[in-house]
């Protein structure tokens, strides 16, 4: 029986794959959606974005389902060879919990259990919980999956006898609720560690090897008791008491405090790119248990293409983050628009947008500079992956009519623009200046209104006359820096 979340899962990852045809499927299921191979190519030459090369071959597993019985320790192999899937995702899932996805990895044992390139599942050093009988290799198809389903038994190793349980201080205090606590986020939870030493020690607290000195309203202590209420994702950690009695080796045991929380995605809102080069968005999750993370543009789910669009994902050094990579290879004017980044995981899920445009950036103001003869100089930098056709600077004095000047199209260095603009005759007041840029797909963003002085400090006021003369370098530099720039009087 499929858990409501994963049939819910499946049950959309089947709904946004709706432009798949349905196929063939292996003999052992799906008798009823028996599509044979009648030649429906309608959609494969008016779809340019999705059936290319292999599509009107129906996705197929090859592989026949086995029962494995090994002994602990062993390596396991189970096979799963598949033609056709080039749009297809294929997934191993052990009991209807992903264990791979594609290449993405969804169990934590990722070292121990490996997806080979040619789509085997193995496992290294298998011990009596890798036991299932429900193994499956799975094509993600509409409206059903094609399904292949292993069964692993491990047997105990009986050469390999547990170790007996250690005599030392260990064993005098005992944890509770476990040595290992899962909860989900928002909940309470409540540690303690007890014991039997006479006469009664004083339990000392750690969390992640911080003495817990009960300054924290998070956390509350009470005796040998530890609570802390609506835990997050920062709560996870080792939490360790000390049984101070006096001697030199204190009992002490631990407590393993794994908080499940929704998954959380950082992004940047607007990815910048051009025709014909490579486009990569990405989109960093945090999560546990770990996070199925897909990619959607325009609400159509993606799946991966063999030179055109690559999907992985590559786990953060020192932070439980994976960052998410979704590569465009040759960009194109269609593959601009939004795109949206959803994690799932056991305790919700979320959703993020992020723009693909070829419109130049946000331009950046980057220099304000007075001149004696031409006003005032501004400059903004941005970036562009098309040649710049056009800018448009508006200032305003207050919140009086918008002026507009057009500064000369200057080329840029690779995709790197600098905007130059002289606004002279400027009557002291307060100003506002913006610009924009446009290229061959459209305006930028406004920069972010520039603030400055149509005035002159009174001591530039003294020089303005004299045209050759540069005022002092420092003085006027923090002017320059405190104004941002300053002007000349009509
Ligand atoms: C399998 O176990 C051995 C010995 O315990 C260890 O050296 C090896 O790294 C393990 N291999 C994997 C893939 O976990
Ligand atoms: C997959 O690759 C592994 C290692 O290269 C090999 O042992 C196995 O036989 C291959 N399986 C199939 C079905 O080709
Ligand atoms: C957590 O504790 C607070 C205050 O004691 C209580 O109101 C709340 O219902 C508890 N929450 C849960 C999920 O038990
Ligand atoms: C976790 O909860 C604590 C309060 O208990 C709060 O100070 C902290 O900001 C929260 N952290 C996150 C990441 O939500
Ligand atoms: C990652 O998560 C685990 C368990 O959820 C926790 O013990 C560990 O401290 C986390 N690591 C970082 C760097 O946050």
């Amino acid at each position: 029986m499929l858990p409501p979340r994963i049939l819910g899962l499946l049950v959309l990852l089947f709904a946004v794959q709706g432009l798949c045809k349905p196929t063939k499927s292996t003999e052992d299921l799906n008798y009823e959606d028996d599509t044979p191979f009648d030649d429906d190519n309608e959609e494969d030459e008016d779809e340019e974005t999705d059936n290319v090369g292999t599509a009107e071959m129906p996705p197929q597993i090859l592989s026949r389902a086995m029962s494995v019985r090994v002994k602990a320790g062993d390596t396991v192999i189970l096979p799963c060879q598949v033609v056709h899937t080039d749009n297809y995702v294929v997934a191993w899932l052990k009991d209807d919990k992903y264990l791979y996805f594609e290449s993405q990895t969804y169990t934590e044992d990722d070292k121990r259990i490996v997806r080979l390139p040619n789509n085997s599942l193995v496992i290294y050093n298998a011990t009596v919980e890798d036991s299932s009988n429900n193994y499956k290799c799975s094509i993600l198809q509409n409206p059903h999956s094609i399904d292949l389903t292993h069964r692993l038994l491990v047997d105990e190793n009986p050469r390999q006898e547990s170790t007996p349980p250690q005599h030392s201080h260990k064993g005098i205090i005992r944890v509770r609720p476990s040595k290992k606590v899962e909860v989900n986020q928002g909940h309470n939870i409540t540690l303690g560690c007890e014991t039997d030493i006479q006469p009664p020690p004083e339990i000392k607290w750690f969390i992640e090897n911080k003495k817990v000195d009960g300054y924290d309203p998070d956390i509350i202590l009470d005796g040998n008791y530890i609570t802390i209420k609506k835990v997050n994702e920062s709560h996870s950690g080792l939490y360790q008491c000390l049984a101070e009695d006096g001697s030199n080796t204190p009992a002490m045991e631990a407590i393993n405090v794994v908080v499940n929380y929704k998954p959380k995605i950082e992004i940047d809102r607007i990815v910048y790119s051009g025709a014909g080069i490579e486009s990569e968005i990405t989109c960093i999750v945090s999560a546990h248990p770990v996070a199925l993370v897909m990619w959607y543009k325009d609400d159509k789910k993606l799946t991966q293409k063999k030179g055109s669009i690559l999907m992985y994902h590559r786990i953060m050094p020192n932070s439980n983050k994976t960052k998410h990579i979704l590569k465009i290879l040759h960009t194109s004017a269609r593959d601009f628009g939004e795109y949206k980044c959803r994690a799932d995981n056991t305790i919700g899920h979320v959703i993020r947008s992020i723009t693909l445009t070829g419109v130049p950036s946000q331009p950046k103001i980057s220099g304000a500079e007075m001149t004696d003869d031409a006003g005032i100089i501004l400059k903004w930098h941005l970036e562009s992956y098309s040649p710049i056709s056009e800018y448009k600077v508006q200032y305003r004095k207050g919140d009086l009519k918008w002026n507009i000047i057009e500064p000369e199209v200057k080329d840029g260095k690779g995709n790197q623009f600098t905007v130059e603009c002289s606004i002279p005759k400027l009557r002291p007041g307060s100003y506002e200046a913006i610009l924009k840029a446009r290229n061959e797909f459209g305006w930028s963003l406004d920069s972010e209104p520039h603030t400055f002085s149509g005035d002159y400090p009174p001591d530039l006021a003294l020089k303005k006359n004299s045209a050759t003369v540069r005022s002092p370098g420092t003085f006027l530099v923090l002017l320059l820096v405190v104004l941002s720039c300053a002007f000349t009087s009509l």
